[in-house]
């Protein structure tokens, strides 16, 4: 092949390691590992029988064919009713733009408004994808250190970062990869740096918003401060809470200005969501009880994986998440640990290593997440599973040396 083909720009940009690492697991079980894989990113749930019968419908009925690149107005008159029952969010149909993912939205976005040397400020630990997509549309990601304990964004380290350029904050409650859910004293503290610097617009990305345990409760930062409702941008959609991920529908919410431009970029770029997959999400956001069971189911699934793995005295402090369905394992205590064979675990790519070899469970290492050394596990699969796997982590863990 002839050189030079490849942009400066895609040569620069990473795979997500997340659905890297889980294609990884996907060829090894086709080969036949017995491998639990930890490393999915999405509910193991069917989606909701009434939007898929919506969707059959909407074949059988000639429903086939573009649409508004803003999304149908049904459809976005649906969003505006599930912001206002379950957010208590009042928007109206111009404010709401719906894509094929809240990432296709967020890389709209992104696309719309950042100028080269625009800067977006990230908290560690991130979703693998937004310093990649800030990147990829000019910007300059930057990265902010959180709280040690909480692992959350802070007031003080937020006010630190922000500059002239800083174009966009990422807040990302209940965040992918730990599972922390922002409380109302958090986000008005945040909010209370915001308001000092007018020119910086928020993403307040909810995706995670139907995976909150009791007694946590899910709160966007316009609940807590309404007078940044024009300058925030609330991503959602229905991947996660509706066990939609394949028929990829995501939303925003926000400003009409931001939501034609978006609606402009989308118009040039992949035209509009599948007209199918909007039929069948207006029927998915009407109804939260489907959201309901598979929160209920992963909240025993994530108290199963807590309490086998904190059996291990490697991994005795275990953080039980409030939200999504990740537990986000510090690693301090195995870094430096001898293997069976003498070898050294010097990084949390080591460890992902080692228990993939070792204990055949597929994970994430931290530092996709730019957090080391760390490990992400998804319980969003089988609680035999959990079982299996977590219980194999144990057995492994215990065969190491401390260092
Ligand atoms: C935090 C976060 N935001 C956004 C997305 C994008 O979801 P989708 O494009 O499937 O709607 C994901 C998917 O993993 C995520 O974890």
């Amino acid at each position: 092949m002839i050189s030079n083909v490849l942009s400066q720009r895609v040569n620069n940009l990473n795979e997500s390691a997340s659905l890297n690492t889980a294609a990884l697991a996907q060829k090894l079980i086709s080969e036949g590992r017995d491998i639990v894989n930890f490393s999915i990113g999405e509910p193991d749930f069917n989606t909701p029988d009434a939007a898929s019968l919506e969707a059959i419908k909407a074949i059988t009925m000639g429903k086939t064919h573009y649409s508004n690149p803003q999304g149908n107005l049904d459809l976005r008159e649906a969003i505006c009713e599930k912001l206002q029952r379950d957010n208590e969010l009042a928007y109206s149909t111009d404010e709401v733009i719906v894509g094929s993912g809240g990432k296709h939205i967020i890389y709209h976005t992104f696309l719309a408004t950042i100028d080269p040397g625009d800067q977006v400020i990230v908290p560690a630990p991130y979703w693998v994808s937004y310093p990649d997509i800030a990147s990829l549309c000019g910007g300059e990601p930057i990265i902010v250190q959180p709280d040690p304990v909480s692992l959350k964004l802070t007031s003080t380290e937020l006010e630190k970062n922000i500059t002239q350029k800083t174009k966009w904050v990422v807040l990302n409650s209940p965040s992918n990869p730990t599972g922390a859910v922002y409380t109302e004293a958090e986000l008005q503290s945040i909010a209370d740096v915001l308001r000092k610097h007018e020119h910086v617009l928020i993403l307040s990305d909810e995706i995670y918003e139907k995976f909150v345990y009791p007694p946590a409760k899910h709160i966007s930062l316009i609940n807590v401060a309404p007078d940044l409702k024009e300058r925030t941008l609330i991503v959602n959609g229905a991947s996660k809470g509706y066990a939609m991920t394949g028929w990829r529908i995501g939303f925003g919410a926000g400003a009409k200005t931001l939501v034609s431009a978006i609606k402009k970029l989308i118009s040039q770029t992949t035209t509009c969501p599948s007209s199918i997959s909007q039929e069948a999400a207006k029927v998915a956001f009407g109804d939260s009880q489907p959201s309901i069971v598979m929160r209920d189911s992963f909240q025993v699934r994530r108290d199963t994986a807590v309490a086998i793995l904190s059996s291990s005295s490697f991994l005795s402090e275990i953080h039980k998440p409030e939200g999504a369905f990740y537990l986000f394992l510090n690693l301090e205590k195995i870094i430096g640990s001898k293997t069976a064979v003498g070898r050294v675990l010097v990084t949390d790519n080591d460890i992902v290593n080692f228990l993939l070899e070792e204990a055949n469970v597929a994970t994430v290492s931290g530092s996709a997440y730019g957090m080391s050394p760390y490990l992400r596990i998804s319980f969003a699969c089988s609680i035999e599973q959990i079982k299996k796997g977590c219980q194999s982590i144990v057995d492994a863990l215990s065969t190491l040396q401390a260092g």
